[in-house]
């Protein structure tokens, strides 16, 4: 039996050089993951974790022992913030919330999400003035809210945009990594008014369609039909609302940044678009076809995964190749070091979306890509995200021009990897 590497001397001046370089700490990860191999202690004081990386690890993590590894941290931000969201919780309490939830997004339901995508990009895209200045990531925000509560809530978010705008940045605040990982009793002011007018307008929600159930089939209905209680439901709603619009909005800004940054690629996708779409809002069976905004949409979501590593807390002692994991600690399974590690892609920084073209696709090994995760948690709203990322995409492709007008992005650590400070353009209608 070996112990787990910790970084010595050596490794973590390779790790702070790394971080001086490129000015995040993903680079810094990347140098020790090459100095120490695919496991090792993250140097952190006072936030004892394991970082897990590869193929082998993710299967691990995800499949071979899942009662071992749990999801729920008690003190965790995401945990306080979201109760008991299906996020959240483990065991048989896990996979009862799923059932209730996965209807509500079955494939026979994408035909009328697929025309609130569309429509909800263009309400956004309707406020553009010609030529001004605008970051893609706040816009791409705007859109992803929109869409996420006409198809999920059946509710027009429109009015809301405005009044709850901060609240929503606040509340992805709280549960991004932040000093509260060394310091986990650190105070975190005002955050409460935030969560609480964000759960001000979920209670209102569950109140209405209580009062006139007939109104929808969709997720609110789902839930109130299982006879959740108020409190279980604004859990769920929560959960759906920050996991299904953040991630679609870093997926779309990072897809649009990547295209912006790359010409060819970009003239490639609008004469796709062009061809197959035409000048007729895209369709569900355009999704499909649209194969080379289908390979950018897998590049990106390697390059950036929205959701760039996943934890979990060992329930038992654990080994993981002949390194003993003991019980109650915190494993890090991560797709962002996966995604780039030199033994599974060439040139792993180079953005090049035909390694997914049918040709070269099956070079990779199953768990080398995996940005919606894996097992029996993996995420609910992948099919979703897919077909949001295509119809949004397209839509703004096929009506407008972009110039750059931004530096170069960085990742930055949020909820999700967000494209850092911003993604800047100048947007013009196309003739
Ligand atoms: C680009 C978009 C998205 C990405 C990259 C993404 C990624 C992920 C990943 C990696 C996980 C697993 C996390 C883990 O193992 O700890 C996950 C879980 C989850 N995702 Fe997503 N997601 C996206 C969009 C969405 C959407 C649109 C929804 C809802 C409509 C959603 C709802 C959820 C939920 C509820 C879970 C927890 C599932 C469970 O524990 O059973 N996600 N997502």
């Amino acid at each position: 039996m070996s112990t787990i590497p910790t970084p010595g001397p050596a490794a973590s001046r390779l790790a702070a050089r790394a971080f001086m370089r490129d000015g995040h700490i993903l680079s810094a990860l990347e140098a020790l993951h090459d100095a120490l191999g695919d496991v090792f202690q993250l140097p952190l004081p006072g936030f004892q974790a394991v970082m897990m990386v590869g193929p082998e690890a993710n299967k691990f993590v995800l499949t071979e022992s899942r009662d071992t590894f749990l999801w729920r941290a008690e003190g965790d931000p995401v945990t306080r913030l979201l109760r008991q969201g299906i996020l959240v919780t483990d065991g048989a309490q896990h996979d009862a919330l799923r059932q209730v939830i996965t209807p509500a997004l079955h494939r026979s339901l994408f035909e009328r999400f697929v025309h609130a995508m569309w429509w909800n990009t263009d309400r956004v895209t309707s406020q553009w003035r010609q030529g001004s200045r605008i970051d893609l990531l706040e816009e791409m925000r705007r859109i992803a809210l929109l869409i996420l509560t006409d198809t999920l809530f059946s509710d027009d978010f429109n009015p809301r945009l405005g009044p709850l705008w901060q609240d929503i940045l606040r509340v992805i605040r709280y549960i991004s990594p932040g000093p509260w990982l060394i310091w986990p009793t650190i105070p975190r002011l005002g955050y409460q008014q935030a969560i609480h007018r964000l759960d001000g307008y979920l209670y209102r929600l569950i109140a209405a369609r209580r009062a006139q159930p007939e109104q929808g089939s969709d997720l609110l209905g789902g839930l109130i039909a299982s006879g959740m209680s108020d409190g279980l439901i604004r859990d769920q709603l929560l959960t759906m609302f920050i996991a299904g619009h953040d991630t679609s909005t870093a997926l779309l800004a990072w897809s649009l940044y990547l295209l912006m940054t790359h010409p060819d690629s970009l003239a490639r996708a609008q004469a796709e678009i062009d061809a197959i779409v035409g000048k007729q809002p895209p369709a569900y069976t355009h999704v499909r076809q649209l194969s080379y905004l289908d390979r950018v949409i897998k590049e990106t979501l390697r390059l950036y995964p929205p959701i760039h590593l996943g934890s979990r807390i060992t329930a038992t002692d654990v080994v993981f190749q002949d390194i003993p994991i003991p019980s109650g600690t915190r494993v890090l399974y991560s797709l962002y070091l996966t995604h780039r590690d030199k033994k599974y892609w060439t040139e792993p920084a180079t953005f090049d979306p035909d390694r997914f073209s049918p040709e070269r696709a099956s070079f990779h090994p199953p768990y080398t890509f995996l940005p919606f995760g894996g097992g029996p948690r993996n995420c609910i709203g992948a099919a979703f995200a897919q077909v949001e990322a295509k119809i949004v995409l397209a839509r703004l492709l096929q009506r407008h021009e972009f110039r750059y007008v931004g530096g170069r992005a960085r990742p930055r650590m949020r909820a999700t990897l967000e494209p850092c400070p911003g993604v800047f353009v100048e947007a013009r209608r196309r003739s």
